[in-house]
């Protein structure tokens, strides 16, 4: 077997597993690790990579795992739980870390660490995947287009099912209002707060505000202040989300959240490779300066959970090849605007 490049924890999970077999089919040559020594093992088998199974409450465990590995990428979530462990080995190893996160408090948490992660010489990098890389550049697109901007509005519109994990992630942070920046500073907004139209490339739809990450890294990677975040939804989703704002202490309530989740459990793990590969992801953006100056782009790609592995290993390969500067990352901060345009079936256009 050659020399593993990078470990890959919660390689067992839905997404894990996609990463896992095109890091494979890329020659990448990953250590696959969780907490799961059974499947675990049935996977590394399957792909004849390494393996190693340890669990992120053993932290002396973590920091043994991670003394020889020089990047991991970590796709075991809810990130809320699961990176705060992986981060501090990681800053105690100086591995660099990459995550497939989206979790607002989780990008504020690890840009909290930038000092300490400059110090020790790794990069924190979260959110390689469809949140927020494609989005992330295109922000960055867009304030090089309009330096002088002030307000900032992205909008996502995926097509397909979502998995286990996306859905147990949405499900923790329901009943927890809606997220906007403002003057630069997050501001909770109702959930579902504002819905308009907007045209992704194929006919205007309607988009609601959702708490998606870029909320938090646009800010760090443009400084423009304000920023909300749409997505398209169905006009069924659209109206739960609203009759939500009134539930939102009954949604947290841990025999709600152990309902919904068993729910999830009774579905399948995620798209299956078909549904994949004629799914399409859209991302639409938006800046807007005091004088009333507009620009607007959009990106196209492939089917998000396929973007995810793919931009995730685009990241694992520049960082492997010593492109990974120290401190707090964002995609774009990281690799540039046009970072996203050498993934495969990206296109980027500027609509005005
Ligand atoms: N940024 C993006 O665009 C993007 C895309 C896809 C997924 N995600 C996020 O990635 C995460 C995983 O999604 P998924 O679809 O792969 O979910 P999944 O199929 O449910 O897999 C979850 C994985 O996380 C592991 N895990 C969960 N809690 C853990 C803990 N406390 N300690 C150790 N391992 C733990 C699970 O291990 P066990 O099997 O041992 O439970 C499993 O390997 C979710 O948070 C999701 O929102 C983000």
């Amino acid at each position: 077997m050659p020399s593993a490049s990078f470990l890959l924890y919660g390689a067992n999970g839905y997404t894990g597993a996609l990463v896992a077999r095109m890091a494979a089919r890329l020659g990448l040559n990953p250590i696959l690790a969780g907490r799961d020594r059974g499947s675990i093992v049935q996977l590394a088998t399957e792909l004849e990579l390494e393996h190693r199974a340890f669990a992120l409450d053993d932290a002396s465990a973590v920091e043994a795992n991670l003394k020889d590995v020089p990047v991991i990428l970590h796709c075991a979530g809810p990130f809320s739980r699961t990176s705060q462990p992986m981060v501090d080995a990681c800053l105690r190893t100086q591995t660099h870390y990459l995550d497939i996160t989206g979790e607002i408090a989780v990008f504020e948490s690890l840009a909290a660490r930038d000092a300490e992660a400059r110090g020790a010489g790794v990069m924190l990098l979260p959110g390689v995947g469809f949140d927020v890389v494609p989005s992330d550049c295109l922000a960055a697109h867009l304030k090089r287009r309009l330096p002088a901007a002030t307000k900032l509005t992205l909008a996502i519109q995926g097509t397909g099912r979502i998995s286990h994990g996306t859905a147990t992630t949405m499900i923790e942070n329901m009943g927890r209002g809606g997220l906007i920046r403002r003057g630069g500073r997050l501001t909770p907004v109702p959930t579902a707060w504002r819905t308009r139209r907007i045209d992704f490339g194929r006919g205007e739809v309607s988009a609601t505000t959702i708490p998606w990450g870029d909320v938090a890294t646009a800010f760090y990677s443009t400084g423009i202040p304000n920023i909300e975040v749409y997505a398209a939804l169905p006009q069924s989703a659209r109206r739960m989300m609203a009759a939500s704002r009134w539930l939102n202490p009954l949604l947290t309530a841990p025999a709600v959240q152990a309902f919904l989740k068993r729910r999830i459990k009774a579905r399948p793990a995620g798209p299956s490779d078909e549904e994949r590969a004629r799914g399409a992801s859209f991302v639409w953006g938006e800046v807007e300066d005091d004088g009333g100056a507009k620009c607007v782009s959009r990106l196209s790609g492939p089917e998000g959970y396929t973007l995810t592995a793919q931009a995730a290993l685009a990241v694992v390969e520049r960082t492997l090849k010593g492109d990974a500067p120290a401190g707090f990352q964002t995609p774009s901060l990281a690799y540039g605007a046009d970072f996203i345009l050498e993934l495969e079936g990206v296109t980027r256009e500027d609509v005005s």
